[in-house]
């Protein structure tokens, strides 16, 4: 779930499980996404059981509420409505693609910038070992908030989700050999895992091995209080990638690690991922909260405003959907406002010598007002008439609307207010 919604990104709405895409090419064979074909497979009976009434996407994000829910975490609620993609297309601009290429290239992969999501094409965000494989936590903190904060998350959702999400399961890394083919490269038997058995203790994904935690199938807040209160050193592990453990370890202790990304968080440069890490240290339910409506937010970013999600678990709407107000007043009959607008046209006609001159700007209000939408995450259009207010009312594209929009006024006001401006 956390793969399929972490390709959202905030610049242009594209990514998220919206489409339920990541069944298909190219994030499937993402390097980040090994394995991931046997947790489809897992749901695929769950699938045919419900057939064309139940989307990927919706499947993906509610199988990971309900693990989340089934080991004690906090779920703040969901919303359903994710419409299947047909193919990967919608995706192709995520890269590796040749068309990302061209437009959004990213000359060093491992620095790309926005409108890219994530810093390495093929990762979701930051390449765990720190910036290019470096396992230096400072830098790999500013990795960290470059790109969480594309995707729209700040320091309190960041911390909460990367801890959140490594109170859970263990990373795989048994050996260096690897994780075999992707789909791409051998869709018959993907990533069956070059150690041993390639299952088990021996599964290979992303070549980092151990858990965070000691308890790794129950929620709770030891990875924060662990991270805060250990001493932890750099050693490459059996994947021979880089990784951290606790020194002078014994007991339970000496199984658990964290990456460099989580190291991070003792090592902001901004000193702000520190004091969070404090605070969900010393307050589960602190955590609790800030976790629920992150999570909620990064599997329901792309969906749009409130009104589109579908079921009985919706939770009120988030900031994040921009909610607009309840009409004060019922609807004015828009007969009546029809006849407002033509009695004004026709008065501007009789007042103006240049003729029909005031009918023009009307066209190209609603046009501006209208094309702000994007198909991606359903964000803008008319609906709230944002185009009143900055930041829209100050792009140079709508330079002399706000002339439009007084005239406007007048109408709106005759109405008290009814038919809403937009
Ligand atoms: C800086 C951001 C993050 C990085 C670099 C990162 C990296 C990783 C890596 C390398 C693994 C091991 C994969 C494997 O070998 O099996 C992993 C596992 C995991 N991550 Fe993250 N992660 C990040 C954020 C998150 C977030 C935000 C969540 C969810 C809210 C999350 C949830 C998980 C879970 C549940 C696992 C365990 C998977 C398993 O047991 O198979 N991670 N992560």
């Amino acid at each position: 779930a956390w793969h399929c919604a972490g390709t959202y990104r905030s610049s242009d709405g594209r990514g998220g499980c919206d489409g339920g895409s990541q069944r298909f090419g190219p994030s499937l064979s993402w390097e980040d996404n090994a394995n991931l074909d046997k947790s489809k497979t897992l749901l695929w009976p769950i699938k045919e059981k419900f057939g064309l009434g139940l989307s990927w996407g919706d499947l993906i994000i509610l199988a990971g509420n309900v693990a989340i829910e089934s080991m004690g975490g906090p779920v703040l609620g969901f919303c359903a409505g994710r419409v299947d993609a047909a193919d990967g297309s919608q995706d192709e601009l995520l890269g590796p693609t040749a068309r990302q290429e061209s437009l959004f290239p990213c000359p060093v992969n491992g620095d790309c910038k926005a409108p890219l999501g994530p810093d390495t094409v093929g990762l979701i965000y930051v390449n765990p070992q720190g910036p290019m494989a470096n396992p230096i936590p400072r830098l790999s903190a500013g990795q960290i908030r470059d790109t969480f904060g594309r995707m729209g998350m700040n320091d309190s959702e960041t911390v909460a989700l990367i801890g959140g999400g490594h109170a859970f399961g263990k990373t795989h890394g048994a050996c260096p050999e690897g994780p075999g083919p992707s789909p791409q490269e051998d869709p018959t038997r993907p990533w069956p895992g070059k150690c041993g058995s390639g299952k088990g203790k021996d599964a290979y994904t992303s070549g980092l091995e151990g858990p965070w935690t000691t308890n790794p199938t129950q929620w709770d807040n030891s990875y924060f209080k662990h991270l805060q209160s250990l001493t932890w050193e750099l050693y490459k592990g059996p994947g021979n990638k880089w990784q951290w453990r606790v020194q002078n370890a014994t007991g339970a202790l000496s199984g658990i690690m964290m990456l460099t990304t989580d190291i991070a968080l003792l090592e902001d440069p901004e000193g702000s991922y520190q004091k969070l890490v404090r605070e969900f240290a010393e307050d589960a339910a602190k955590l609790d909260h800030a976790f629920a409506h992150a999570w909620y937010k990064l599997a329901t970013r792309d969906m749009g405003p409130v009104t589109r999600c579908l079921g009985k678990d919706v939770p009120p709407a988030q900031p994040w959907q921009y909610p607009l107000p309840a009409p004060s007043q019922p609807q004015a009959k828009l007969s009546k406002v029809r006849a407002e607008v033509v009695k004004m046209l026709n008065r501007s006609k009789t007042e103006s010598a240049e003729g029909f001159f005031s009918a023009v700007p009307f066209a190209r209000l609603a046009w501006r007002c209208a094309s702000t939408f994007r198909a991606t995450d359903y964000r803008g259009g008319c609906n709230g008439a944002r185009i009143r207010f900055s930041p829209e009312k100050d792009w140079p594209v709508n330079k002399g609307l706000d002339q439009v929009l007084e005239s406007l006024q007048l109408i709106q006001d005759r109405f008290a207010g009814r038919p809403g401006f937009a």
